[in-house]
């Protein structure tokens, strides 16, 4: 049982992108207060544009704007995942929510990587200020786009054919990465 919070208050970072298929390749519910695609996509998707309410086995994607009702849930939540792109604007609301949510288990998810030395620069930028946060990243892709654009996880969509594996395969490798912490052997949570 997990409760799995993506949220950020800059927008276009990733977070529906990820929500969808996390949720997806755990089969856990999409809660979202912010109108998406995925409401279309994903059979176990809902939209809650007022009170979102708490439910185990849940991946919430939070839109990005601040919202009283996301607080509790985010508060209540088992990790805070954290898209952050490299943008010093995107870093610096970042910082602003990890400060707000000091007792939380985060993981900073460093999304849209051109380079892995940009993935470093994040990471060494959040560490300045909040050592030992955990921190992942995931290359530029189209991924989890054309994930969302078909109905698929990014694990389906990945194991689709021998196109799409030579296509995503290191994406994909980062993907899973975070996959992984959910699942049996993770390191945040085991069914
Ligand atoms: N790793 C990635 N590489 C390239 N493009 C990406 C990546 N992750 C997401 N995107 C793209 O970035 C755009 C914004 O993504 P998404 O809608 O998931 O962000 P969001 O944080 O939910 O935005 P909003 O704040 O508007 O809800 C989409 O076109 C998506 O396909
Ligand atoms: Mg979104």
């Amino acid at each position: 049982m997990a409760i799995i919070s993506i949220a950020s208050t800059k927008g276009g970072v990733g977070k529906t992108s990820l929500a969808f298929s996390l949720a997806k390749d755990l089969g856990y519910r999409y809660a979202t207060n912010d109108m998406s695609i995925v409401l279309n996509k994903y059979r176990n998707a809902r939209y809650y544009p007022n009170k979102i309410p708490l439910y185990p086995d849940t991946v919430y994607d939070f839109g990005g704007f601040v919202d009283t009702n996301a607080d509790e849930i985010l508060r209540q939540s088992d990790i805070i995942l954290l898209p952050t792109i490299n943008d010093l604007n995107s870093i610096m609301k970042s910082l602003i929510l990890i400060k707000n949510f000091r007792e939380k288990t985060i993981l900073v998810f460093a999304n849209m990587i051109d380079n892995p030395s940009d993935a470093t620069l994040i990471r060494e930028k959040i560490h300045e200020h909040f050592p030992n946060l955990a921190f992942t990243y995931l290359r530029r892709t189209k991924l989890l786009k054309n994930a969302l654009e078909s109905g698929m996880s990014a694990s389906e969509l990945y194991e689709m054919n021998n196109h799409t594996q030579h296509l995503y395969k290191q994406a994909y490798a980062e993907y899973q990465k975070i996959l992984k912490l959910f699942t049996t052997d993770g390191a945040y949570f085991s069914k």
